[in-house]
């Protein structure tokens, strides 16, 4: 469990999965006299619990000492852990929205420890001891009806939830996001999120906070702080997601879907070997999700755009096939694409380039070079 300070007495903490991991967030608010009130964000999974009862206590002295925890809404890798601190911190409420306490209550965890936010409205909550500011900001359908984020005025932090959050593509260390974080999180959007038109009201609402968040913190996937708010929220605005990739007709998808049963056909002809090496990856139930749809052993519809697919499939090429042949295996793709007038990507597609290494191995084999 590494602790990094983000913002002001605004710490992260990340659990350890290589693919999709969750953020966990504790802050300390110290007022006049020395008197502090301590705030958890989406305290996570059961998994998590023990790197949370170490971070608490490296934060706040204990977990006791927790007074609000706050949940953006009730999926398991964001809420499990909410009833362990309400029963483990005797004055501890957990802040959430009517939505999500309807499914939080539950797990157990009685009425009388809520902290409606449609109490308040959207107003700013006041933490009476310290004086702090936070302002609960409604992220409508992205992805639950009741998601809520929380802006911290002290550290210009807006914890967000499943929004801005993202699948690793970044690779190294560090915590926070870069250019090649980009593709994790369209990634993440394109799936968990409804409809754009759902992003582009949630983002309203961020860009309307005054003054403007210089961090934003989600729940996977890399902090955004610096340039990346701005570039990043602008980029997901534009973003076609869910409901928005689901068209009656869609003539670029049909193509897609074409190419890449061609990429297979031609895999298959030109070596059995690669060809089970590729389709038992693609096929395989892994950590994050499966990108197709299959029928009869052919591809049948995808959840993502078809530059993600054949992102994906580069990065499958990267670990499921040997060096020497990655090469062979991209140009069948490469083929395939073209023949269907569908773009090909230069950056996944021959040589090492910068691809981004969206389902890297956690061993060292498993990552291109
Ligand atoms: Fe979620
Ligand atoms: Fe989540």
């Amino acid at each position: 469990m590494k602790l990094t300070e983000i913002g002001k007495g605004f710490y992260h903490f990340k659990s350890a999965e290589p693919v999709l991991h969750r953020n966990i967030y504790i802050k300390r608010f110290v007022g006049p006299d020395d008197l502090s009130g301590v705030m958890v964000f989406d305290p996570g999974a059961k998994s998590d619990a023990a790197a949370l009862w170490e971070a608490l206590e490296e934060v706040a002295g204990g977990v006791a000492h927790v007074d609000l925890v706050f949940v953006s809404h009730q999926d398991p890798d964001v809420a499990s852990n909410a009833k362990f601190l309400v029963d483990n911190a005797p004055r501890s409420l957990v802040v959430a929205s009517v939505d999500s306490w309807r499914l939080l209550g539950m797990m157990g965890i009685p009425d009388r420890r809520f902290y409606l936010l449609e109490s308040w409205g959207e107003e700013p909550l006041e933490i009476k001891r310290t004086g702090h500011r936070l302002h609960p900001v409604p992220a409508h359908y992205c992805h639950f009806r009741g998601s809520m984020m929380m802006y911290d005025y002290e550290s210009r932090v807006l914890f967000s939830g499943d929004l801005c959050a993202g699948v690793n593509t970044r690779g190294g260390e560090g915590i926070y996001a870069d250019e090649a974080s980009w593709a994790g999180i369209s990634l993440f959007h394109q799936i968990y999120m409804p409809s754009k038109r759902a992003v582009q009201e949630a983002i309203g609402r961020i860009v309307a906070l005054e003054p403007p968040p210089e961090v934003i913190a989600p729940q996977h996937g890399d902090v955004i702080a610096g340039a990346f708010v701005e570039e990043f929220l602008g980029r997901l605005a534009r973003l076609d997601v869910g409901v928005d990739l689901v068209k009656l007709k869609d003539p670029e998808k049909e193509a897609g879907v074409a190419a890449l049963n061609a990429f297979f056909d031609g895999l298959k002809a030109g070596s059995m070997a690669l060809y089970e090496a590729m389709w038992e990856e693609v096929t395989r139930r892994n950590e994050f999700t499966t990108l197709f749809k299959i029928a009869r052993g052919r591809i049948v519809d995808m959840k993502v755009s078809v530059a993600n697919a054949v992102v994906y499939l580069c990065n499958v090429t990267d670990k499921a096939v040997p060096r020497e042949e990655r090469d062979r295996v991209k140009v069948v793709l490469a083929v395939a694409l073209e023949e269907r007038g569908v773009e090909v990507p230069s950056f996944c597609l021959l040589g090492t380039g910068t691809q981004p290494d969206i389902f890297a191995a956690p061993t060292a084999e498993g990552k291109s070079s």
